[in-house]
C-alpha cells in the first residue's frame, strides 16, 4: 500500500521551508519589539473549551471540529484556533496576578474539517496575539497597526482591512432582533441552514457562502445603528486614532465574523487576488470570554493570520517573494571580497538569507543556483569588476542590472528589496 498525507493536511517539504521560517522569525521579532511574549498551548483540549466560547451553533462547531472520545471516554478535540486555549490557560494559571495586561502570541497548527480547496485546509497554521486585559480603543488601535505593519515586512501591500463594531452584549441583542426582522421577509429565499441560522443564532446567516444568502446579506442592516454611546464612543475613537496614525481601513457595517464571543471591535484583513479564500487573517475583542471561562471581568483584543493564505499572497506581490540574495563571483580575489559583502548584507539586513559559492562553479551554474534558491537578486563579482571596484547587482525578477560600487551594495540591496 503506498501512504499518503490526509487530504487537507499538507508535508512542509525542504524545498519551501525557508518561507515558512522567515515569517515565523519576523513575525517573532516583529510582536517581541511591541512587548508580546510567546504562549505555546496544547493541540488537545476538552471540547466544551472550543464548544462553549466560538458557540455551538457557528460552523466551526457544528461542522469542523475534529472531535472524538479518548480511552477513558472524554471527549477531546484537535483545536480549530488559538483564542479560546489561551484564554483557557490565562484563567487556568490565574496570569492576570502576573501582570495587568498580558501580550502574549503564537503560531502553529490548527484544525479543521472544512473541504479542501486553494487557501482552505484541514490542517493550516496561524501566526496569532492576544492582548488580555485592556477595555481600552488604544489595545485595538495598537493591535491593528502592529498587524498591519508586520504584514508589510512580509511583503505584502495589497491588503485590506475591513473593520466594524458588533457593540457590547446588549448591542448585539439588539441587532440581532433588526437582523431577525429583516431577514423573516427573506426567509422563503434562503438556504436550509440559514433557515435554521434564524431561529438559533441569526448572525450566523451573514457568514453563510450561499451565492443567494450572500446576496441577502449585502443589503442587511449594518451593527453601528444598534451601538450604545460607550461603544459608539469606542469605534469612533478607535477609527480616529487608526487614521491619524495612518493606518488604512475600510468601514464595513455588516462585518460580523463567524466566531460567537466577539463583543465590539472586529475586523478582517483579506487579500483581493486570493478569490474565494481571501481572508489572510481576521481578529477582534472578545470582552467576555476570560469571565465566561471563570476568570474575572477583562477586556481582551487579538487576531490570527493564516500563514499558507500569506504564503499564496505573498506570491502575487512583487515585492512578495524572501529575501534571498546570491553573491555570484569569479576567482579567488572576487571570492574573498563576495564572502566579505556577504557578511556585510547579513549584518545590515538580519532577515536577508545570504547564499555564495562554495565549489568553485562557473558563472552560469551559479545563476541557476541561485534561481534554484529563489533569489530575489544576485550580485555578480568578477575579476574585471573588482579591477575597478564595482559590482553588477541583477534584479531577478525584472532581469534588470545595475553596477553599483563595491562599498554600496548593502544600500542598493535594501533600495531594491524595500528593506
Ligand atoms: P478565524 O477567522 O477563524 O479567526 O481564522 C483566522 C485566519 O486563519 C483566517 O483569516 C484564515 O487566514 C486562516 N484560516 C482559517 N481557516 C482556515 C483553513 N481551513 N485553511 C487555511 N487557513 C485558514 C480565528 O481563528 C480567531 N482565533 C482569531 C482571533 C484571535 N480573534 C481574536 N484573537
Amino acid at each position: 500500500m503506498k501512504y499518503k498525507a490526509i487530504r487537507g493536511m499538507e508535508d512542509i517539504l525542504p524545498k519551501d521551508i525557508a518561507i515558512w521560517q522567515w515569517l515565523e522569525k519576523t513575525a517573532r521579532m516583529e510582536l517581541e519589539s511591541y512587548g508580546y511574549t510567546e504562549i505555546r498551548t496544547p493541540i488537545l483540549e476538552d471540547t466544551s473549551v472550543f464548544t462553549r466560547s466560538i458557540g455551538d451553533t457557528t460552523d466551526i462547531v457544528t461542522k469542523e471540529m475534529y472531535t472524538f472520545k479518548d480511552k477513558k471516554s472524554r471527549s477531546l478535540t484537535m483545536r480549530p484556533e488559538g483564542t479560546a486555549p489561551i484564554v483557557r490557560s490565562y484563567v487556568e494559571h490565574a496570569l492576570s496576578q502576573v501582570t495587568p495586561q498580558l501580550k502574549l502570541y503564537y503560531m502553529g497548527p490548527m484544525f479543521r474539517s472544512e473541504r479542501p480547496q486553494k487557501g482552505r485546509l484541514r490542517q493550516f497554521h496561524q501566526i496569532g496575539a492576544e492582548v488580555i486585559g485592556s477595555n481600552s480603543y488604544f489595545a485595538d488601535a495598537e493591535i491593528i497597526m502592529q498587524v498591519s505593519g508586520m504584514l508589510k515586512l512580509f511583503g505584502l501591500t495589497d491588503f485590506i482591512i475591513k473593520l466594524n463594531s458588533l457593540g457590547c452584549k446588549k448591542d448585539k441583542e439588539a441587532f440581532a432582533g433588526k437582523l431577525k426582522k429583516y431577514l423573516k421577509e427573506k426567509e422563503s429565499i434562503l438556504c436550509k441552514d440559514c433557515k435554521t441560522r434564524i431561529k438559533k443564532n441569526v448572525l450566523r446567516v451573514l457568514d453563510c457562502k450561499n451565492e443567494t444568502c450572500v446576496q441577502v446579506a449585502r443589503s442587511a442592516p449594518g451593527t453601528s445603528e444598534s451601538l450604545c454611546t460607550p461603544c459608539k464612543d469606542h469605534f469612533d475613537k478607535l477609527k480616529n486614532t487608526l487614521t491619524k496614525t495612518k493606518v488604512k481601513f475600510k468601514e464595513t457595517g455588516n462585518l460580523v465574523r463567524g466566531l460567537d464571543y466577539y463583543t465590539g471591535t472586529v475586523f478582517e484583513i483579506t487579500h483581493p487576488s486570493l478569490g474565494g479564500q481571501d481572508a489572510i487573517g481576521a481578529g477582534g475583542r472578545y470582552d467576555s470570554l476570560v469571565k465566561d471561562f471563570g476568570g474575572p471581568e477583562t477586556g481582551a483584543v487579538g487576531y490570527a493570520l493564516g500563514m499558507e493564505r500569506i504564503i499564496l499572497g505573498l506570491k502575487k506581490e512583487p515585492k512578495g517573494t524572501l529575501p534571498v540574495a546570491y553573491v555570484a563571483t569569479l576567482g579567488d580575489e572576487a571570492k574573498i571580497r563576495g564572502i566579505q559583502i556577504a557578511e556585510k548584507i547579513r549584518k545590515e539586513m538580519p532577515n536577508m538569507i545570504v547564499f555564495t559559492d562554495t565549489k568553485d562553479a562557473s558563472l552560469k551554474s551559479q545563476m541557476r543556483n541561485a534561481d534554484k534558491n529563489n533569489a530575489k537578486l544576485v550580485v555578480i563579482l568578477g575579476e574585471d569588476e573588482l579591477k575597478i571596484s564595482k559590482a553588477t547587482i541583477r534584479d531577478m525578477a525584472t532581469k534588470k542590472q545595475i553596477s553599483v560600487g563595491l562599498e554600496s551594495v548593502p544600500e542598493e540591496i535594501k533600495k531594491i528589496v524595500g528593506a
